[in-house]
């Protein structure tokens, strides 16, 4: 099936074995801001949800896409569901990655960076930041409450690293909390959650003109 494939998988696990990394990538949700679902969008005439595949197939990374394609398995009400479906259908990996389809322009260098940082014993999940660009000030309604100091900081991106057993934890724990991002549940869980450095090329698409910017990085990678 399409969206399921075998990567490399260690001869000897325990001796001299690397570790098995899997990846969960999330496809699934209606995409109401965008309009439609991300999934099936497309850059340089390939669908993301493909792209998201094939840049793990470039890694030997095993992975599940989870979501409406071909060879997809189903999502679930919120995004942690949907995460759980992907997990419960991947194989028995030390390390899980969790993705965002509607990030195309994660790249090798960042998926590296990642497993590099997660074989650290004292970690359990990892997660790429970059800076927050702007000036940042909470609001109500239509009045600032106050200016937030930018400088401690970070946007946060996927892919999302975990033990996967950390993560199963996590999920475990309430089964009712809901996060933004698959690390936020390891942190409400009490896990240790580290972090290396992202890639600002590596934004996610989320409005229209979001696909044309990419189209634009998109264009010139493949030029080079
Ligand atoms: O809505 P948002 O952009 O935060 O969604 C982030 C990712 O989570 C998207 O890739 C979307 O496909 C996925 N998602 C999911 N299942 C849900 C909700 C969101 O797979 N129920």
């Amino acid at each position: 099936s399409e969206g399921r494939t075998t990567g490399r998988v260690s001869p000897m696990p325990g001796v001299d074995a690397k570790p098995t990394v899997g990846a969960v990538v999330v496809a699934a949700g209606r995409g109401e801001r965008f309009g439609t679902p991300k999934a099936s969008l497309e850059l340089g005439g390939t669908p993301l949800w493909r792209i998201a595949r094939d840049l793990m197939d470039s890694l030997g990374i095993e992975s599940v896409i989870v979501g409406d394609v071909p060879g997809g398995v189903p999502g679930g009400p919120r995004r942690r569901d949907s995460v759980a479906n992907g997990l419960a259908a991947l194989g028995d990996v030390e390390f899980v990655l969790v993705h965002d389809v509607a990030r195309p322009l994660a790249d090798t260098h960042l998926v590296k960076r990642v497993i590099e940082r997660l074989t650290d014993r004292d970690i359990d999940a990892v997660i790429p930041v970059v800076p927050v660009p702007d000036t940042v000030k909470r609001i109500d309604g239509d009045r600032v409450v106050e200016t937030v100091d930018r400088a401690d900081l970070v946007l946060v991106q996927t892919p999302q690293g975990f033990r996967r057993t950390a993560l199963v934890r996590a999920h475990a724990a309430d089964p009712d909390l809901d996060a933004t991002d698959d690390a936020g549940l390891v942190e409400l869980a009490g896990g240790r959650v580290g972090t290396v450095e992202g890639d600002p090329d590596n934004f996610k698409i989320t409005w229209p003109d979001d696909l044309t910017r990419a189209q634009l990085v998109w264009r010139r990678r493949n030029d080079d």
